[in-house]
């Protein structure tokens, strides 16, 4: 993981439209070694199908597939509900559906950040309706007091203000996914 690169503290190219550092590139990257810790020990024995979704999430799966010492599958799958605004529009429109078949597997979904928990609503029940062994979540970030859709997560990196970041995946609109940190976003959306 590159989290000494010149990402790291400056991403000069970047910082006219970055405010602070919501998570550091050394915080995220100790913290996805004690997520995938965690998970081998939880799914030891039953080696879960990671779903990565697409593409905010892609950062974090990469990272995390690597820290579970276990067989684990991946998956990916692509929702829209953005758009190219900063605020969710309540729909949720799938991109790209998933490859593999989720009768009786254990299945982790994979989440960059819960913020209202309309998307994540939203997949659970589409992912649930195909009679998954058992249907969890990890999700790197989960603003604070946002959720208009109770939630249980079973793993989250970390709770963060309600504020709009970005890097490590998360874009606005596209851009700044490519930051090995997590900033908050102070330009233009
Ligand atoms: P929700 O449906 O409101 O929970 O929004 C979830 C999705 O919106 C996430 O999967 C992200 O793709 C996107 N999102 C929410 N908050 C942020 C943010 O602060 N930065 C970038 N994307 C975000
Ligand atoms: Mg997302």
């Amino acid at each position: 993981m590159s989290q000494h690169s010149s990402h790291d503290f400056t991403a000069h190219w970047a910082q006219h439209e970055l405010g602070d550092v919501v998570v550091s590139a050394k915080e995220v990257h100790e913290r996805v070694c004690e997520l995938g810790e965690q998970i081998t020990k939880d799914y030891a024995g039953h080696p879960p199908l990671l779903v990565c979704v697409l593409k905010g999430a892609v950062n974090f799966m990469s990272d995390l597939m690597r820290a579970i010492e276990l067989p684990v599958e991946v998956d990916f799958m692509a929702v829209s509900s953005y758009g190219a605004a900063t605020k969710t529009s309540g729909v949720v429109r799938i991109v790209k559906d998933l490859d593999v078949d989720l009768e009786g597997r254990d299945v982790l979904i994979v989440e960059d950040v819960v913020d209202s928990g309309l998307t994540l609503n939203y997949l659970r029940q589409y992912l649930g309706s195909r009679n998954p062994k058992s249907l969890e979540v990890c999700a790197l970030l989960l603003k604070e007091g946002e959720q208009r859709v109770e939630q249980s997560l079973k793993y989250v990196g970390f709770s963060i203000p309600s504020d709009f970041v970005v890097g490590y995946g998360l874009d606005v609109n596209e851009r700044y996914r490519n930051l090995d940190g997590i900033y908050t976003f102070i330009g233009k959306p």
